[in-house]
């Protein structure tokens, strides 16, 4: 039987990315976007390479989507394989004591409520369909402090701590939870903090041993790794695809 992915904000950077290269192992792809258009736009783009796929609306901070969503996608191909918790956002690249309140509640919303829910409710049906894969979105903040960036470490922090333990709840019923942790990807995120003029490309790049950002496609091979039978003795780790950041 083909394998079934759902991949959550996945018309833009690493997500899309993710979308093909499952679609590339012959997946169905199950994806999600926050924008009817997008998500139409993109469903067309798989199409038109040959992947099986599937558009659903979702804003991740409503549970109750969440939930519909991950039925809709057991509903229409008859198993969840695979989830990859993608969608999520950084904002304000300031000084700690500089950022907005709100800010950190949106990024603890979608970062790590949003992220809880996904696996959630893929665990419910995963528990009933014989087991699967989930991949969460860590990144190097997730392990680290990095510069205007204390809110956003918290929230991947956070991310790292529900796939350990989550991992190890669910170690012996067939479901495996691990993260990765991107270094600095070219991507709108990115480009974001670039634009406010709080980092420059030159400044990220040089922070990395390899002396350049990531691309979405390197972290998309690292996701589609962990979600796949090649690592059945993998649980609760995160794989660093950061071009060396965290050997420092
Ligand atoms: P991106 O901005 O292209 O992708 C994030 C996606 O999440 C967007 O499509 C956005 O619309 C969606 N999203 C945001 N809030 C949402 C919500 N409430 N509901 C549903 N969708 C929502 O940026 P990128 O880089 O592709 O980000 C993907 C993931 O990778 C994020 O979790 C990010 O934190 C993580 N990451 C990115 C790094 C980078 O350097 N680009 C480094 C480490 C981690």
């Amino acid at each position: 039987m083909k394998k079934t992915v759902l991949i959550t904000g996945a018309t833009t950077g690493i997500g899309k990315a993710t979308a093909f290269a499952f679609g590339n192992k012959d997946y169905n792809v199950v994806f999600t976007s926050r924008n009817q258009a997008r998500g139409e736009e993109f469903s067309k783009e798989l199409s038109d390479k040959g992947v099986e796929n599937t558009f659903l609306e979702l804003d991740v901070t409503n549970e109750v989507a969440v939930k519909t969503v991950v039925e809709k996608a057991v509903a229409k191909y008859g198993k969840l394989d695979a989830l990859v918790n993608n969608a999520g956002v950084a904002l304000g690249s300031v000084l700690m004591a500089d950022a907005t309140t709100e800010d950190l509640r949106q990024m603890l919303d979608t970062n790590v409520m949003g992220v809880f829910y996904g696996m959630k409710y893929a665990i419910k049906e995963m528990l009933k369909t014989g087991g699967g894969a989930i991949v969460n979105l860590a990144s190097i903040a997730g392990h680290n402090g990095l510069l205007y960036t204390a809110q956003y470490c918290a929230t991947k922090h956070a991310v790292v701590g529900l796939t350990k333990g989550a991992a190890i709840d669910y170690a012996t019923m067939g479901i495996r939870i691990n993260a990765i942790a991107p270094g600095a990807i070219k991507t709108n995120i990115i480009q974001a903090s670039i634009d406010t003029g709080a980092y420059s490309e030159e400044s990220i790049a040089a922070i990395h041993p390899m002396k350049r950002m990531g691309t979405p496609e390197d972290i998309a091979n690292g996701i589609a790794f962990l979600a796949s039978d090649d690592c059945p003795f993998m649980t609760g780790t995160t794989l660093f695809v950061d071009g060396g950041y965290n050997a420092q």
